[in-house]
């Protein structure tokens, strides 16, 4: 185990089993259809990588980054886009694909302004899932695992852009953010 993390939450065997099974509710749901993945960079392209293999139904992928977290733990009010999709939505049925729901901020007014796109329909599937934390009310469709109130890392997720390539999910120690042994 890497020696800022505390415990390991998600080992890389039950992220994979978790993810499969994300993939084959969302091949049931989408029989027939051809739903477009968008995927918030940078922290969702691990999940993103693997959920898309096991999803069954013809599907296309795209990426946007937006901005919410600066170097810190917590996020802020509206959220800009910084990397925007390369393809219209008009009339698709999207899944956005994120890393984790946390105050809901940033999710909450992404949705918005995919709405405002006229998607067919737009549904949410976010890996981790802190409820605790919610300010902004979120409707999510797919969510792998609810967890608590703790700054998590890996399979995508960072603190100060380090510790994503972590194959599991691991609760950092808090003296990395605090500086406080
Ligand atoms: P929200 O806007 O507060 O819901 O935050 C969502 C974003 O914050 C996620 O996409 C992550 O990038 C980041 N985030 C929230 N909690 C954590 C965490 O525990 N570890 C790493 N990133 C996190
Ligand atoms: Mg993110």
């Amino acid at each position: 185990m890497h020696q800022d993390i505390e415990s390991v939450l998600f080992s890389a065997e039950e992220l994979h089993r978790r993810v499969t099974e994300l993939g084959a509710e969302i091949s049931r749901d989408y029989q027939g259809r051809q739903p477009m993945l968008i995927s918030i960079l940078r922290g969702a392209f691990i999940f993103m990588a693997d959920l898309v293999r096991s999803i069954e139904v013809p599907c296309t992928i795209d990426f946007m980054a937006v901005s919410s977290y600066g170097s810190g733990t917590t996020s802020s009010g509206q959220v800009q886009i910084t990397k925007d999709l390369s393809d219209d939505i008009e009339g698709r049925d999207i899944i956005v694909v994120e890393d984790i729901l946390d105050s809901g901020n940033t999710l909450y007014y992404l949705l918005q302004i995919l709405a405002a796109r006229k998607p067919s329909s737009v549904r949410l599937c976010t890996l981790l899932n802190k409820p605790e934390r919610r300010v902004k009310e979120v409707d999510v469709t797919y969510s792998g695992f609810s967890i608590p109130d703790a700054f998590v890392v890996g399979y995508g997720l960072d603190y100060n852009e380090r510790y994503r390539n972590l194959p599991y999910i691991g609760i950092l120690k808090p003296f990395v953010y605090t500086g406080k042994r």
